[in-house]
């Protein structure tokens, strides 16, 4: 098999291309370096710069390069701008997949993995989410991710392609400090960006129906996110599943940790002392939201080996690369 993995210069495409070239798979990397860094291709791979909207990009990439699976992570992903700017979401989201599925069929690939989100969900009122959990999605960008999930499935059926799609949960930590997030967008770099400033981390509200108040979420290391990849690609490739047929999974580690666990074992990692702030909710977030993970073992025979530790302190180490002046 030869991958094509768009988004391959992001944060978590990047540990995905990183993880299958080291597992000797045959990689190629298709980014348009909007938010990607060329510096994060692993050595070796090659790099195609341009989008999944170029249809013309898409197939002269899959027929040079002789692929025959896609692992598709480019995509705009951050919720709150998806509510601002809807049309680009689609567009990138939806029409940009549906474009490279047009390509992927046209050139014969035979399998596909789509990176989805546990934003599918939208507010679950279920102690551990499986994936028959109903789709209720808050947000455009969320939206976005369910309806890429039918055009897959739908595609898959037609056309006999093997599909996946991986519902990641809240990803968190690096591989390697080079690899690491450096967009600050989630709640570990948003802390880390405050104690950098000198200011006090905040808690979007501590008033939620939940043991200490804070919102519950599954984090997950990214290095066990890369690894499901391969995991998917390979049950798909090992024709566990037959063509046409389409498995969808939960990643996370089946276990909550609340936004003041998270804050204070980040204080413990980092060496910093400060008294984080209680500020108002943040509109849109669920009081809980945590995988079952039952399925992703099943399936896929995979399992997160990371705890949220291993998060915080790679998360840190890399945090710390491109802002020395965090560290003390
Ligand atoms: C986690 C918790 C915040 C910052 C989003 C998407 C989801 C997925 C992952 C892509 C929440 C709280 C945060 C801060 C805080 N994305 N928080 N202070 O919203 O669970 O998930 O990213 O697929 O689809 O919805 O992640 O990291 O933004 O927030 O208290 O400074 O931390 O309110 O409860 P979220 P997050």
């Amino acid at each position: 098999m030869t991958y094509l993995i768009t988004g391959g210069a992001g944060y978590i495409g990047a540990h995905v291309a990183h993880t299958m070239a080291q597992a000797d798979e045959r990689v190629v990397v298709l980014d348009d370096l909007s938010t990607g860094v060329r510096e994060r291709v692993p050595e070796g791979v090659p790099l195609v710069v341009g989008s999944t909207l170029d249809r013309p990009l898409l197939d002269r990439t899959i027929a040079e390069h002789a692929v025959t699976g896609i692992v598709h992570l480019a995509a705009k992903k951050q919720v709150g701008e998806s509510v601002a700017v809807p049309l680009r979401y689609y567009r990138e989201n939806v029409h940009g997949l549906q474009v490279l599925l047009e390509a992927a069929v046209a050139g014969g690939v035979e399998q596909f993995v789509f990176s989805s989100s546990a934003a599918v969900y939208g507010m679950p009122d279920v102690a551990l989410v499986t994936e028959d959990t109903p789709c209720a999605p808050m947000s455009p960008y969320g939206e976005t991710k369910l309806a890429g999930e039918w055009l897959v499935r739908a595609t898959g059926r037609a056309h006999g392609l093997r599909t996946a799609c991986l519902r990641y949960f809240n990803v968190a930590g690096a591989a390697t400090p080079q690899l690491a997030d450096t967009g600050v967008f989630n709640l570990v770099p948003m802390v880390f960006e405050k104690l950098t400033e000198g200011s006090a981390p905040q808690i979007f509200g501590d008033d939620y129906p939940t043991p200490d108040g804070t919102c519950v979420r599954d984090y997950i290391h990214v290095a066990d996110l890369a690894d499901a990849h391969l995991a998917a690609a390979r049950a798909l490739d090992a024709g566990e599943t037959k063509a046409g047929d389409d498995v969808t999974v939960n990643i996370g580690r089946g276990e909550g940790a609340s936004v003041r666990e998270m804050v204070e074992l980040i204080a413990e990692v980092t060496g910093h002392t400060f008294t984080p702030e209680v500020a108002p909710r943040r509109p849109g977030d669920p009081p809980r939201i945590v995988a079952s993970a039952d399925r992703a073992a099943e399936l896929l025979d995979w399992r997160a080996r990371h705890d949220v530790r291993d998060m915080v302190t790679s998360a840190w180490e890399g945090w710390c690369l491109h802002h020395p002046e965090a560290a003390r």
